[in-house]
Parts: structure tokens; C-alpha cells; sequence
């Protein structure tokens, strides 16, 4: 059975001492969570030690960094390795996010070199597709997601997808309000299986956990946590705050 995920995004947001009070008020509060379910924080670099240290203790709660560098080492002022992630207790990171893709030019290439760094590291790998507005409107999503797919992790082994998590985020719904309905997501994470399962088999297919983002609030994830295709949530903005995190995390539990 495949892990349902909550993992918060938080970008470029929270000092270090905002985010150590909402990891401490998150935790204070957080529903008994069986093995197959996961809270993960997802938080700027610079929070990570801290969040690491204070979720280390915590059965099914881990931290995620939002990116690492591609290479393993070297001269790349100010950039971060995976390595460097995984040494400091760091479990998962996000790659390919739509907006590193937009604000950093990260194309499926580049986006390849990362996920194979990353687990090279031992990093669990979050990988990000989703569509834009105009690609959406043309009816061309499915084909669209399943290029960022091919190009950036269909490279791998089967093993290696295993340490692999889909989250799937419709660009037009990120920060918008405006939610994918249950029935796009589900559309689109049954395409995304589908799509698994053609390159890796069934077992592979069922076993990876697919994710949505793109407005997710406590008051649309229970309809969204239904659909038998998705397996929790990518958050961003409601990821911020102790209580709207918890509503989301207690409508997978
Ligand atoms: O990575 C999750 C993020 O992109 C979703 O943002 O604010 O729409 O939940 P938001």
C-alpha cells in the first residue's frame, strides 16, 4: 500500500524562528499518523537544521529542502548538494517545481540531473509537473505532464523509482484559490499511473505516491483525498499556518 503524504511547501517564507514555532505548533497537535501515513515540511534551506532536530524524535514526520544543485560539489556559490542535504538529516527534496522552472530557466533536463543527484544522496525525490493555463484551455495537459515526466525521471530504474514521489500541480491553481476540481486531479493522477504502469509495470504503478498542489486548503482536501488516484497533497499557503496545516493533514488521516 502506498504512502499518503501532507507535505507543506513553505518557498521563500518564515524567519527561523516563525518556522521553529510552527513545526513546535504543528507537532503539539498532530493526529496519531499510521505507518502509511507522512507529514513532511518542506522549508527554506536555511530552516532545515532546526526543522530536522525538532521533527527527529517524531514517528512518520520528516523535512524536505524546496532544491539542491546538480552537481556533487564545486565551485557554484551559493547553491546546496544533495549530499549536503542528506548529512544534515534532510529525508526528501522537492525538484522541478514549477516556479524554479519559471524564476530559474530549470528545464527536464536540467531537472534529470537533479532527481539522479538527489538520489544518489539517498534523498527521497519530490518531483513537481503540472500544465500552465493556456496548455490547460488547449486540452494538451496529459500529453504535456507525460513530456516532463518522460524527460526527467523516466530515466530511471525501477528501484530508483521507488524513492520517487509525483506531485502533481497545475500551474494555474498555484497560489490562485482557483483548486483543480476532484475530477481534474483525478483525470490527470489516473493518467499519471496509467503512465507508470506502461513504463514500470503495475506494482511499481501502485506503489508510487501521487500528490496534488495548487490551492489545496483544509476545506476542498477531503473531497480531493477521496479520489483513489490521489495520495495526499503538495501545500503551499496553507502550509504556513499551524491550523490550516492540521485541517489538511487531518483529512488524510
Ligand atoms: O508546492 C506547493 C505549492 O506550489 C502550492 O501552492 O499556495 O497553491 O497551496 P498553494
Amino acid at each position: 500500500m502506498r504512502k499518503q503524504i501532507v507535505a507543506g511547501n513553505w518557498k521563500m517564507n518564515l524567519t527561523v524562528t516563525e518556522g521553529q514555532a510552527l513545526v513546535q505548533q504543528v507537532l503539539e497537535q498532530l493526529p496519531e499518523l499510521s505507518a502509511q501515513k507522512q507529514v513532511i515540511f518542506g522549508t527554506p534551506f536555511l530552516h532545515l537544521c532546526q526543522a530536522v532536530a525538532q521533527t527527529k524524535d517524531t514517528a512518520n514526520v520528516g523535512v524536505a529542502a524546496q532544491n539542491c544543485h546538480h552537481q556533487a560539489s564545486g565551485a557554484y556559490t551559493g547553491e546546496i548538494a544533495a549530499g549536503m542535504l542528506q548529512a544534515a538529516g534532510v529525508q526528501s527534496v522537492i525538484i522541478g517545481h514549477s516556479e524554479r522552472r519559471m524564476y530559474n530557466h530549470e528545464d527536464n533536463a536540467l531537472l534529470a540531473k537533479k532527481v539522479d543527484a538527489a538520489l544518489a544522496a539517498n534523498l527521497h525525490v519530490i518531483f513537481c509537473c503540472g500544465e500552465s493555463l493556456d496548455i490547460r484551455d488547449a486540452d494538451t495537459q496529459n500529453a504535456f505532464v507525460e513530456q516532463q515526466l518522460n524527460e526527467s525521471i523516466f530515466h530511471l530504474s525501477a528501484e530508483q523509482m521507488a524513492q520517487v514521489t509525483i506531485a502533481y500541480e497545475p500551474i494555474w491553481a498555484i497560489g490562485t484559490g482557483r483548486t483543480a476540481s476532484a475530477a481534474q486531479a483525478q483525470d490527470m493522477h489516473a493518467h499519471i499511473r496509467g503512465v507508470l504502469a506502461a513504463k514500470y509495470g503495475e506494482s511499481i504503478s501502485q506503489q508510487t505516491s501521487i500528490l496534488y498542489g495548487g490551492s489545496c486548503k483544509a476545506s476542498n482536501a477531503v473531497e480531493l483525498f477521496s479520489c483513489p488516484d490521489v495520495d495526499g497533497g503538495l501545500i503551499g499557503g496553507a502550509s504556513l499556518l499551524a491550523d490550516d496545516f492540521l485541517g489538511i493533514i487531518r483529512a488524510m488521516v
